[in-house]
């Protein structure tokens, strides 16, 4: 049921206070403020590389535990979406855990290379939404995440309830590695355990977000910037925006741009820009502005510090709380899925299911 909300995907969006907070309370125990994986039989101090494969937007959650997991644990990571897995023959070594992400637990491709795998002695890890799926039956390490029935074909609590899982996975690996501190640790939980109102409060921008959609509603493209944990948030962003409005989008590592991208820009093409102020942030910026010079039309997503430092000049910002690092990939999912939803409302398209695309992929 669609309770007061205007469609399923709306309502997923505001769920993801409540299905975060709830998704983190089977991976942190609140005692002593650890992480803990809701599998405790499952030892991974004897894994040397991750390989991580999924779909869409659960491929764009693994590309952002890529960063978390090489920067905690410092574990070598693989990535690859599932469709193109197996055809570069990868190399699968002894001690490998083969890492799965799926809301439904059943697109096709990602299951086909879980069996690859499997079949060349890798552990499997999975990571979904379903608890029935097939993938939750054939994982050996389960990693279900919380988020409830995702209706809406454009995954959104899904995604961020995943990320919740891999930030403590990461942590986790780290923890059992010897790399991370328990006053690390705990500072880790911390962050963790703010990430619902922080949130709350990213969805608190719902309406400015509404209005803002008719400036970005009448282009024809569309670019997302980001840098860092935060580029596949570029990438989730424009996938988003494609996918339920039409709106052709690209997500670019905010870096990449003057090796090509840049010649697109025109005062036609909105750029939406992921920085929040830290470590990243000025070279985002030094980005954005080549992208203002050449007459590019900028929405800024950034915190306080950041729209105060690098906001004049843009058609519009957006204000994030200041968050750590570690949650920002989470929290600036809301701003980018919002303003998808709103565009597409104001476009008129069937937000809940989009044209050509169905919910559970089960075809290769
Ligand atoms: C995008 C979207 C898809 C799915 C992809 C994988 O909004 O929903 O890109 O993320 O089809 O699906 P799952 O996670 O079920 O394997």
């Amino acid at each position: 049921e669609k309770g007061n909300y205007r469609h399923f995907m709306q309502k997923e969006i505001f769920e993801q206070p409540t299905v975060v907070a709830q998704t983190l309370r089977s991976y942190i125990r609140q005692i002593d403020h650890s992480v803990a994986l809701p599998q405790i039989d499952f030892d991974v101090t004897s894994v040397n590389r991750i390989t991580i494969v999924a779909c869409g937007t659960s491929y764009y959650a693994g590309m952002v535990a890529k960063y978390w997991i090489e920067h905690f644990a410092r574990l070598p990571v693989d990535i690859d979406v599932a469709s193109e897995f197996r055809y570069r023959e990868p190399v699968l070594e002894p001690g490998g855990l083969a890492l799965f992400i799926s809301q439904s637990g059943e697109t096709a491709d990602t299951l086909a290379a879980l069996r690859h795998c499997k079949e060349a002695g890798q552990k499997i890890a999975v990571v979904v939404n379903v608890p029935t799926s097939t993938m939750a039956r054939e994982a050996d390490l389960l990693l279900p995440t919380h988020a409830g029935p995702e209706i809406g074909v454009a995954s959104t609590k899904a995604f961020t309830c995943q990320l919740a899982v891999l930030a403590a996975l990461a942590a986790h690996l780290a923890v059992k590695r010897g790399r991370m501190a328990r006053e690390e640790e705990m500072e880790v939980v911390n962050h963790l355990v703010e990430t619902p109102a922080c949130l709350n409060a990213a969805l608190a921008h719902d309406e400015e977000i509404a209005e803002m959609a008719h400036l970005i509603a009448p282009a024809r493209d569309v670019l997302y910037l980001g840098r860092g944990p935060d580029f596949p948030l570029a990438l989730e962003g424009a996938l988003k925006l494609k996918e339920i409005s039409y709106i052709h989008a690209e997500g670019y590592a905010s870096g990449e741009m003057k090796h090509g991208p840049i010649a697109l820009i025109d005062d036609a093409v909105p750029v939406i820009v992921l920085a929040p102020s830290g470590p990243l942030f000025e070279k985002t910026v030094s980005n954005m502005q080549e992208v203002r010079a050449r007459g590019g039309k900028v929405v800024l997503i950034s915190d306080r510090e950041g729209i105060e430092e690098a906001g004049e000049g843009c058609i519009a910002t957006i204000e994030m709380p200041k968050v750590h690092p570690l949650i920002a990939p989470l929290v600036y999912a809301v701003p980018v899925q919002l303003l998808a939803y709103h565009v597409a409302c104001v476009k008129g398209t069937d937000v809940d299911q989009p044209r050509n695309l169905a919910k559970s992929v089960t075809v290769e």
